[in-house]
């Protein structure tokens, strides 16, 4: 079984061609939990996100994997997009085996992982389907397959649900959570919503505005039972407040 990896920024910079947006953030993800990301739109969420999945390079501090330093992509550390990221000329199957393709997986490997993503992620007899003749939450969960096949130790997760409705939203939250479970692996997941970080997050992250350092690390107290979290919300909307206002 998978055992989530634990993951460490420690006093990162990042910036795009010179324009810095993350100044000296130091942020620990324990092994196995899942850590919420939020924050104004433009604090550089997904920045974070890239950084931690080796696809952007600190400028200055270290991002580490279980006390290795992250040089790059890896296999254990997956990404699911903010934008729909699906290769709209591959089916399904493909899309997903594409992910384990990159990460070496011989092919009968490949083809087994796929189809038991498939069948764990509710897409069986979708296999052959391209992602333009599926609904919008389907593909998301095609795209929820992709990052987690292979089990990676940990894996990045950019606002998966922001464009479905509240039911499918809702709906694939709890799939989500499901599949957690019986895959376990490190999460961090970036949301705008505050809700949605309530149902899934141990713990919330809120962003301070570009370049400034993390606002505050709330403790979610008894994650994802669905207790009144009224205290814990007004303090994350306070945060979010001072995040936009600072
Ligand atoms: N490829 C890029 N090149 C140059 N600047 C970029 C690039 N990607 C992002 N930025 C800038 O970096 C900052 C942070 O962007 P980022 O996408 O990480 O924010 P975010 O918090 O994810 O925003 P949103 O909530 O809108 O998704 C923004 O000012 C953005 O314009
Ligand atoms: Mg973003």
């Amino acid at each position: 079984m998978t055992v989530g990896v634990g993951l460490e920024l420690d006093r990162v910079r990042l910036s795009y061609t010179g324009t810095p947006v993350i100044d000296e953030l130091s942020l620990t993800v324990r092994p196995g939990e899942i850590l919420v990301l939020t924050g104004p739109s433009g604090c550089g969420k997904s920045t974070v996100l890239r950084a931690l999945a080796g696809l952007l390079p600190p400028d200055s501090g270290r991002i580490l994997a279980d006390d290795a330093e992250v040089t790059g992509t890896s296999g254990d550390r997956g990404m699911v997009f903010q934008d729909n990221a699906l290769l709209p000329w591959r089916t399904v199957r493909s899309n997903i085996e594409l992910a384990l393709r990159l990460r070496g997986e011989p092919r009968a490997t490949r083809r087994a992982q796929a189809d038991h993503w498939i069948g764990e992620l509710g897409l069986t007899g979708f296999g052959s389907y391209l992602p333009k003749s599926l609904s919008g939450g389907m593909r998301q969960r095609v795209q929820l397959a992709r990052g987690l096949a292979g089990a990676p130790r940990a894996v990045m997760m950019d606002e998966p649900f922001g464009a479905l409705d509240t039911q499918t939203r809702a709906a694939m939250q709890r799939l989500l959570i499901d599949t957690w479970r019986t895959h376990p692996t490190t999460i961090v997941f970036v949301t705008h919503d505050v809700d949605e970080a309530l149902t899934l997050g141990d713990r919330i992250v809120v962003l301070g505005k570009a370049g400034r350092p993390v606002r505050a690390v709330l403790e979610v107290p008894d994650p994802r039972i669905d207790l009144p979290r009224e205290e814990l919300r007004t303090e994350i909307i306070a945060a979010l407040d001072h995040s936009v206002a600072a």
